[in-house]
């Protein structure tokens, strides 16, 4: 019961790591808000959840858009009265374009991965000034530290822009009690939108991670517990590396 009556947000929460992170939250005590454009899998979550015994809602929310973070957040303070943590996890790999250097597909990306992230952080940070306090997730991405030769050009720029924006909203709201923290995963299958998939990638990544495999959405969902939790009541600014030691080296 690490969370135990805090109300929190994860973005992205209908699928993959998000979806992780929420049963998780839930099953430590947290009304969870599962915020995603992907309602189907998101009201089949709240029903896994609820029938385990945890406490899930579903918000309807593109982060990309400064209206729906503004209605979303309007009905989980009616709701709940509070928000107390936020995981702003949604995010996108690549485009339908193969022109990884097409202006369209930088657009596309940065506006999930990092004005998604901005919009979510601070109308977030906004609430939990006003109530004294709060926890800010952003997940990064190894990527936010090391170019590639096969990801998305805008996707390691994008994680980058949540690395250091993370930063500076801890430095700016830590004053008022909100912690804001970035947490980068390593290779965890089966990011949807991703190269993941191919095996010869998959077995490439393992040869190159110093633990040898690829990681476990729980893994990183362990992490993001932590930074959530009053446990990192002195942890803002900070980054959590969790990829099997991939960027040690
Ligand atoms: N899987 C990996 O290997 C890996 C590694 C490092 C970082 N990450 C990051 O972790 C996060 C989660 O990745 P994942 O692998 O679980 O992804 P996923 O593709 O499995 O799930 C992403 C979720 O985000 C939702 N989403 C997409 N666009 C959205 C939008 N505009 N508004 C709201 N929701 C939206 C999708 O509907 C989906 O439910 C992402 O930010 C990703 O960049 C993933």
């Amino acid at each position: 019961m690490r969370l135990k009556g805090k109300t929190a947000i994860v973005t992205g929460a209908s699928n993959g790591m998000g979806s992780s992170e929420s049963k998780l939250f839930a099953s430590e005590g947290a009304n969870v808000v599962l915020a995603d454009v992907d309602s189907e899998a998101g009201q089949q979550l709240v029903e896994e959840i609820s029938e385990g015994g945890g406490n899930a809602h579903f918000e309807i929310c593109d982060v990309s858009n400064e209206e729906n973070w503004q209605s979303m957040t309007s009905n989980v303070l009616a709701k709940y009265g509070s928000v107390d943590i936020l995981v702003n996890n949604a995010g996108i790999s690549s485009t339908s374009t193969s022109d990884l250097l097409s202006t369209d597909a930088w657009n596309n990306i940065m506006e999930v991965n990092s004005t998604g992230v901005f919009l979510g952080t601070k109308t977030a940070a906004e609430i939990m000034k006003s109530q004294g306090g709060g926890s800010i997730v952003n997940i990064s991405s190894i990527m936010g530290f090391v170019g590639g030769e096969y990801g998305h050009p805008a996707y390691h720029a994008s994680k980058g822009s949540v690395r250091i924006f993370s930063k500076a909203m801890a430095v700016r709201y830590g004053p008022f009690g909100v912690r804001v923290n970035t947490v980068h995963p390593g290779f965890m299958p089966p990011m949807t939108s991703s190269d993941h998939g191919i095996a010869s990638k998959r077995d490439e990544y393992v040869a190159q991670t110093p633990l040898r495999r690829t990681g476990e959405s729980i893994e990183v969902a362990y992490g993001v517990l932590f930074l959530a939790s009053d446990e990192a009541s002195f942890v803002t600014g900070t980054e959590l590396v969790i990829d099997g030691g991939y960027i040690a080296q």
